[in-house]
């Protein structure tokens, strides 16, 4: 039994997987960035891995996961809201323990079980369930939120544990999800396709004692395509101890996190993207 499902596994690997943890976004999923361009390297960690976030062998995000801090640096994606439930199981990046382990995100106890894994293994390559257990004021914060989506397979996968940091409570349940739910509505009347860019900058303190950074800000920004002459874009950035977001335009966030992160000027979109 064991055997049949192991071989059916790398069978669907071998021959339908398209890669999870992969060296480029532009070679691998280049469909979740504007004019296929993700931002620049001012935003790179020192130890960062690419994520073609796959469930059930579809691409369905991006995610730039810092696997020293264990918490992603940013997610890409397009907007596509839709009504249904929020998935309740929570999942993991198998290729984050090396290549030969599936390509598609899984339950913590089916690589357990099936896999031949230890949870020890499992939590030096990432932040695992346990991380999360035991928090005071903070929470399980989505980088892509589930809402964006608009299928039951698209929602389950942003339930990754790649795509989360420890989010103030207060912050996630209110003014962070104001902005997902109606700022980004009436943001986005009008466009026909919206690209999201959302991200944490890490900050000085941690939990699971020391396991996983705890960001100092949350920031999201968007480029949206009203037709193929016409493009506005925005972003905001929220301070994770403090219920509040402030409303900015793309350039502006752009400067906030070329000083927050320290390095090179950042650059979230292609320059097609409107700046002012
Ligand atoms: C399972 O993993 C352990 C430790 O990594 C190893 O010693 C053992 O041989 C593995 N068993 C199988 C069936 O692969
Ligand atoms: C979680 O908190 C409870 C009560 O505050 C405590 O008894 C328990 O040891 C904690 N568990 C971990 C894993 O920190
Ligand atoms: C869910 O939506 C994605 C597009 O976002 C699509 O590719 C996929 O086939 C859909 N899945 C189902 C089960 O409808
Ligand atoms: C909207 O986007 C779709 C898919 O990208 C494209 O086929 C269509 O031409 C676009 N419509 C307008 C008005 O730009």
């Amino acid at each position: 039994m064991l055997l049949l499902l192991l071989l059916q596994v790398s069978a669907s690997c071998l021959w339908l997987g398209q890669g999870e943890v992969v060296t480029s976004f532009e070679r691998s999923c280049p469909q979740f960035f504007f004019r296929e361009t993700p931002p620049n390297e001012a935003l790179e960690p020192e130890s960062p891995v690419w994520i073609c976030q796959s469930y059930k062998n579809q691409h369905y995000f991006a995610t730039l996961y810092d696997q020293e801090r264990r918490i992603p640096v940013y997610s890409a994606y397009l907007y596509q809201p839709g009504p249904g439930k929020r998935p309740k199981t929570w999942l993991v990046e198998p290729q984050l323990m090396g290549s030969t382990y599936p390509k598609t995100m899984e339950r913590e106890w089916t690589l357990l079980k099936y896999f031949n894994v230890s949870l020890e293994q499992l939590s030096k390559s990432q932040a695992i369930l346990q991380d999360y257990k035991n928090l005071t004021g903070l929470n399980r914060g989505h980088l892509n939120p589930s809402g964006h989506h608009h299928n039951a397979s698209s929602r389950t996968a942003t339930f990754t544990l790649t795509n989360i940091v420890p989010q103030d409570a207060k912050l996630n349940g209110g003014a962070w999800n104001n902005y997902e739910q109606q700022t980004m509505m009436r943001k986005t009347q009008g466009c026909n396709t919206t690209y999201v860019v959302v991200g944490a900058v890490p900050g000085s303190s941690s939990i699971a004692k020391g396991r996983v950074n705890r960001p100092s800000h949350l920031w999201s920004s968007a480029c949206c395509e009203v037709d193929t002459k016409h493009r506005k874009a925005w972003g905001v950035i929220a301070e994770n101890d403090r219920n509040e977001v402030e409303l900015l335009t793309l350039g502006e966030l752009e400067e906030v996190l070329s000083q927050l992160y320290g390095r090179e000027k950042v650059s979230l979109f292609d320059s097609d993207c409107p700046r002012d």
